[in-house]
């Protein structure tokens, strides 16, 4: 048994792409951290990851061959779960099996979001993750985005005491689409942008409206009402677009996943107050690159966030050449004009407050602000939604019929 706490938690990291070097490069701000290990199929990938811990001076990194070697080196005490979302479920069983056995000594357990493609992988997911006597971490970084956390604490502490709750809140997530082709498969993902951003926006807008320290169960979900759109990507110059960048894997001429959704969640709180939540997200957005946008209302305030509306802006005319890059922004989209810039994106978008937070509950033994359990709960609200859209209707919780709900992209042969 670990005695906790731990001076310095020893992080291994399961998958090395696009997400696992966010995370890095916002592990240089969380202190009492050591990344020790790396596991991904390739060892191209996982030479470059080790080599990035080294040059930021995040410890020492093995690089592991197997899954096995990882989860049971004995250098490691915590998992990152950073592996595409169909490889969740056997990433956790391998977990489990290795703690059980006690071949492993890792303690805790930390998973990027959506926690799992459907209700059921999510529901194992918590209790592989219990019955192992993991503590674990839901990775959702727009809870911890700076904006976020700064906004809600005043808002709540001037606003909120003095006239009464916020009712509404409003999150969008945008982008042009995703880079890899699993994201793209609904069988692969899960779904399409709903279940790849609109986790996110849910699981924000809930939290802006759950008072400070309040416990989730706080917030009652009432029911759903969901739509999801196909706008740009089954158009044919687009979706031949997608085949010669990703291979036939991605058809969207005959199996697309949605690239627009929008969402209305009802719920009360403990006084019987009623609240909303608008969210609205797609992979049909072509401005300079991601954007995030939150608002919340309430009776006499109101708080807006959009992560375009930078106050670090660089013009470039037409005289500048260059190659494409995500250098300025997430999910860049041009290299001239007008462009926004993001200084700090590793601390705005929230991974570096998320990774502290996961760190300091983890060599502690506290429990965080973000569980299995949430992530859990944000999948329930997902299917909920895909549920409202196939049936065109609003979907009243709790809904016993998502248990097993696959979305309609997801089931094989779709
Ligand atoms: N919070 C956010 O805003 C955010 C943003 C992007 C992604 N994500 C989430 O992060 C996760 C990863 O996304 P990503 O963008 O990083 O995807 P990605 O760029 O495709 O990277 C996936 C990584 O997983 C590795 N991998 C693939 N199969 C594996 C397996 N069976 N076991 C171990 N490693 C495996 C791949 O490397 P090898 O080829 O070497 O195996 C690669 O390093 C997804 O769940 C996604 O939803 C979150």
């Amino acid at each position: 048994m670990t005695q906790l706490p731990k001076q310095t938690l020893r992080v291994g990291f399961v998958g090395s792409g696009f997400i696992a070097h966010f995370h890095l490069k916002s592990m240089i701000g969380v202190r009492n951290v050591e990344v020790t290990g790396v596991f991904s199929r390739k060892a191209e990938n996982r030479e470059k990851f080790a080599n990035e811990v080294e040059a930021l001076g995040l410890g020492s990194c093995r690089t592991h061959e197997s899954l096995e070697a990882l989860l049971t080196a004995d250098d490691v005490d915590a998992v990152w779960i950073l592996s595409p979302n169909y490889t969740r479920i056997d990433v956790m069983r391998s977990l489990h099996k290795a703690v059980k056995d006690g071949r492993s000594k890792v303690f805790a357990v930390a998973c990027e979001k959506p926690l799992a493609r459907t209700v059921a992988e999510a529901r194992e997911m918590l209790s592989l993750a219990e019955d192992a006597g993991l503590n674990h971490g839901y990775l959702e970084n727009q809870v911890f985005c700076t904006p976020v956390l700064r906004g809600k604490e005043i808002i709540w502490r001037r606003a909120a005491t003095t006239t009464g709750r916020p009712y509404l809140a409003r999150a969008a997530e945008e982008h042009s689409g995703p880079h890899e082709p699993w994201f793209w498969q609904g069988d692969k993902q899960g779904g399409g942008v709903l279940s790849d951003m609109m986790c996110h926006s849910v699981e924000v807008a809930r939290y802006l409206l759950t008072a400070p320290g309040a416990p989730r169960n706080s917030l009652k979900i009432k029911a759903v009402n969901g739509t999801v759109a196909n706008l740009k990507w089954t158009r044919p110059h687009y979706a031949e677009q997608l085949r010669n960048r990703f291979g036939n894997e991605v058809d969207y001429r005959n199996r697309p996943s949605e690239d627009f959704a929008r969402a209305t969640v009802t719920l009360e709180d403990q006084d019987g107050n009623e609240l909303m939540i608008e969210a609205t997200t797609s992979w049909a957005y072509v401005g300079a690159g991601l954007r995030i946008q939150l608002e919340l209302l309430g009776p006499e305030y109101a708080l807006e966030y959009n992560s375009l509306s930078t106050g670090l802006k660089i013009f470039m005319s037409r005289e500048v050449k260059g190659s494409e890059g995500e250098d300025l922004v997430e999910k860049q989209n041009a290299e001239q004009g007008l462009m926004p810039v993001l200084e700090d994106e590793a601390g705005v978008y929230g991974y570096t407050d998320e990774n502290r937070h996961m760190v300091e509950c983890f060599r502690k033994g506290e429990k965080p602000l973000e569980t299995f359990e949430d992530g859990l709960a944000v999948v329930e609200m997902l299917m909920g939604l895909y549920r409202s859209a196939e049936i065109n209707a609003t979907l009243n919780f709790p809904a016993p019929e998502l248990e097993h709900y696959v979305p309609v992209v997801a089931r094989r042969g779709a």
